[in-house]
């Protein structure tokens, strides 16, 4: 576009000074965006055409122990019923005793593919003979992860076309996410095999669907506690196992009760400074696993429990990245005190698990409008311009008259003001 040639080689202030001039923004909204970027320098370490840091509130959940340990979770989110949600499904796990989580294994997965294969048997069974061989290229691509107790662990083959191979390398990437770790790794084994083995690669990447870092988070509820708005705990817990059964058999459901797993996930990754679309994309495609979308979590009567189960695929590191840069993330870490990434992923997928038990809780029993109405009046009063003082008045108001848009809220804080 004409004006913004070569803009990634502006300053800064130049960015911003393109925009005016090309009457893409104003100079109060030029104003806004440099009030806006509370830190320039990271932004732009961090990000090609940085112009201001967009802002998404932080917030606490309380009520978390999770192994015993007691919490406060950062989770990151702008939908306003997300925090209380947790802290209310954790707050009645809480008191069942708390939230479970145990690692399975918590291995990085890369692949090489390798396209024009003409016999990929041959080929695949050449290749096995010669697995410690590429161990010993990755770890030799990358000798620091090897001195940190880690390196590269495995490698499988999967034929997926009669002309296209993947060499599935597996890594203990320690404390970090490891998309760098596994990348480099990846490029080392893929010059050897191209150099003795097969010369097309059609690329070397770290996949997403991190099958081999799996964290299980359960809990388990006592059913008499569960009874809500006339209906009875064991009323309830049989609806709960019929939402998680719902959730398994139709994946219309299934992507709608994932979603409100996720709004705890990617709350806690987003806060702690972890790469959250990794996290989707692995999470999601987990659920596919047997072919068919289904609910990431499930619920089932065990006596007189209800009991809750979450196993989630959770590629996330304690170091590297933004977790080195962003200084939020720094405080979250602190304020999570998590020691190290396995503990981090246990929080995660208990926080995913909790807001999961809070959002079919409020489903089976009053509905979820109920709960999420009296925050979502809050927004509606504070996007107007009410200010704290009015914000209770015009939500009262807005309930009794049973009416929640824009113009009923100005008229009732227009009331209010005139009264004073
Ligand atoms: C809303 O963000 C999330 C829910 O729709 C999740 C669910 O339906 O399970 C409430």
């Amino acid at each position: 576009m004409d004006g913004f040639s070569k803009y990634y080689k502006k300053t800064w202030q130049e960015r911003l000074d393109i925009l005016v001039k090309q009457n893409k923004i104003t100079l109060s909204q030029r104003q806004m965006l440099e009030s806006l970027a509370v830190n320039q320098e990271i932004g732009d370490i961090q990000i090609e055409n940085f112009i201001t840091q967009y802002q998404i509130p932080e917030g606490l959940a309380m009520n978390y122990v999770i192994n015993g340990k007691e919490y406060i979770v950062p989770m990151v989110t702008e939908e306003p019923s997300v925090i209380a949600a947790s802290s209310h499904g954790a707050g009645i796990i809480k008191r069942s005793g708390g939230l479970k989580a145990k690692i399975h294994s918590r291995l990085m997965m890369g692949q090489v593919v390798l396209e024009n294969v003409d016999d990929a048997k041959i080929l695949v069974n050449q290749l096995q003979t010669q697995i410690s061989t590429l161990i010993e290229v990755a770890n030799q691509a990358h000798p620091s992860i090897v001195k940190r107790g880690g390196g590269a662990r495995e490698i499988e083959f999967r034929i997926l076309a009669p002309d296209m191979v993947s060499v599935d390398l597996f890594v203990d990437v320690q404390e970090a996410m490891g998309a760098n770790i596994l990348n480099t790794m990846l490029e080392a084994v893929a010059a050897k095999i191209s150099e003795q083995y097969h010369r097309d690669i059609l690329m070397s990447i770290l996949s997403n669907y991190a099958t081999k870092c799996l964290v299980t988070a359960t809990c388990e509820i006592p059913i008499d506690i569960l009874g809500k708005n006339g209906i009875d705990g064991k009323n309830v817990a049989q609806k709960f196992a019929q939402a998680s059964r719902l959730a398994q058999l139709d994946p219309y459901r299934a992507a709608t009760h994932n979603k409100g797993i996720m709004n705890g996930v990617d709350a806690v990754v987003i806060a702690s400074g972890n790469d959250w679309r990794a996290v989707e994309a692995s999470c999601h495609a987990y659920a596919s696993k047997d072919g068919q979308y289904r609910g990431l979590s499930s619920w089932e009567i065990q006596a007189d429990k209800l009991v809750g189960k979450i196993t989630l695929p959770l590629p996330v590191g304690a170091v590297g990245g933004s977790i080195g840069i962003v200084p939020l993330a720094k405080l979250n870490k602190q304020l999570l005190t998590f020691e190290n990434a396995k503990e981090l992923e246990t929080i995660i997928a208990s926080v995913g698990l909790a807001q999961n038990f809070a959002a079919l809780y409020a489903l089976v029993t009053e509905g979820i409008q109920k709960g999420h109405m009296r925050l979502q009046l809050k927004s509606l009063a504070k996007s107007i311009g009410a200010n704290e003082q009015e914000i209770t008045r015009v939500i009262n108001e807005l309930e009794k008259i049973g009416k929640r848009d824009s113009n009923s809220a100005q008229a009732i804080l227009e009331k209010i003001r005139g009264e004073k």
